[in-house]
Formats: structure tokens, C-alpha cells, sequence
């Protein structure tokens, strides 16, 4: 197993929309395995696979049950909505008060093929959401809105990781708009 890097905010993989995996091989299990020890390494609670830079729909967590993972996930969610505090492992050190719904599932398959179905409240519900929203090529803070997003915005041009970035200072403001609007 290998701690693969973690793509940070910028990156172009990070607004991939990941592809199907078709291929149940050894090649996806190595994938699963590196990405959870990555998960672990970091620390957080999940990772998706293009945030180490690979265009699949995986995604590994684990919210203090043990690692899981689930590839292909099709993601289905019931209210009510809560706010909590939300982070991201290529958003380094910012969390907002995140929008989402209290409960969800998720149904896809594992890594042999076989199909599972996960559903959580809460922390792991929250989870699915933002994990699948990576698959999509979103961020949570895509889903912040009014002064939270205004405030998301102006944290990410000021954090340490955006201004000692040669190709993040360099994004024009109309490359910056268009990665992250
Ligand atoms: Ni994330």
C-alpha cells in the first residue's frame, strides 16, 4: 500500500467527473487499498479517488467504524437538512458550516463486483454526500451559500496553501471564477 498525494483546491482533477469502473481487477483493489491508507495518513474520514488524481467513482471513509468503501456509488438522501461544519482534505485546514441532508445511502458495489448498499445518519450520511459530490466534480464549498460562501471564498485566496502556490497566485481572477464559482 502506497499514501498517494492528495490533489489540492486548483487542481483540474478535482472538477473531473469520475467514470464508471467496469474493471473489478487488481489494479482497483491496489486503488482502494493506497487510497484508504492515504485517508488514514492524512488523517480524515473520507477521500474520493480523484482527489488523488485517478477519474473512477470510488470512494473510501471511515467515520470511526472501520474503513469501508464503496465504488460506483449511486447516492439517494432524506431530509431534514442540518448544518454542521464541514472539511475537505484538498481544502486543507478550513471547515464551513456545511447544508445536508441528516440521512442518505449509498448503492454501488465493492471492489470484487458484489453489490452493497451503506446508509448512515448523521456524520457517515454526511460523508456519502460530500464524497459523492467529489465524484461529480464538486466541493462542499460549491454548496455554501450567501455570507458562508462569500467568507469560504476570501479564506481560500488567504490560506497558506493558496498564497505560497506558484499556480495558485497565478490563476487570473477569471481562472479562479471559472475553477471555483
Ligand atoms: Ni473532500
Amino acid at each position: 500500500m502506497t499514501v498517494r498525494p492528495i490533489r489540492i483546491f486548483g487542481d483540474p482533477g478535482l472538477r473531473m467527473v469520475t467514470e464508471t469502473v467496469t474493471s473489478f481487477d487488481r489494479e482497483l483493489a491496489a486503488l482502494v487499498a493506497d487510497m484508504t491508507e492515504t485517508m488514514y495518513a492524512a488523517p480524515g474520514v473520507g477521500l474520493a479517488a480523484n482527489q488523488v488524481g485517478v477519474g473512477l467513482r470510488v470512494f473510501v471513509y471511515d467515520v470511526g467504524d472501520g474503513p469501508s468503501h464503496i465504488v460506483n456509488p449511486v447516492l439517494e438522501t432524506s431530509e431534514p437538512l442540518y448544518d454542521e461544519d464541514e472539511g475537505c482534505l484538498s481544502v486543507p485546514g478550513l471547515s464551513f458550516p456545511t447544508v445536508r441532508s441528516e440521512h442518505a445511502t449509498v448503492t454501488g458495489a465493492d471492489l470484487h463486483g458484489e453489490p452493497v448498499a451503506f446508509s448512515g445518519s448523521g456524520l457517515l450520511a454526511r460523508c456519502f454526500q460530500h464524497e459523492v459530490g467529489h465524484l461529480q466534480g464538486r466541493l462542499y464549498l460549491d454548496e455554501l451559500q450567501g455570507p458562508t460562501a462569500r467568507e469560504a471564498k476570501r479564506a481560500v485566496r488567504t490560506s497558506e496553501w493558496f498564497t505560497a502556490s506558484p499556480a495558485m497566485t497565478q490563476l487570473t481572477e477569471d481562472q479562479f471564477r471559472t475553477w471555483y464559482s
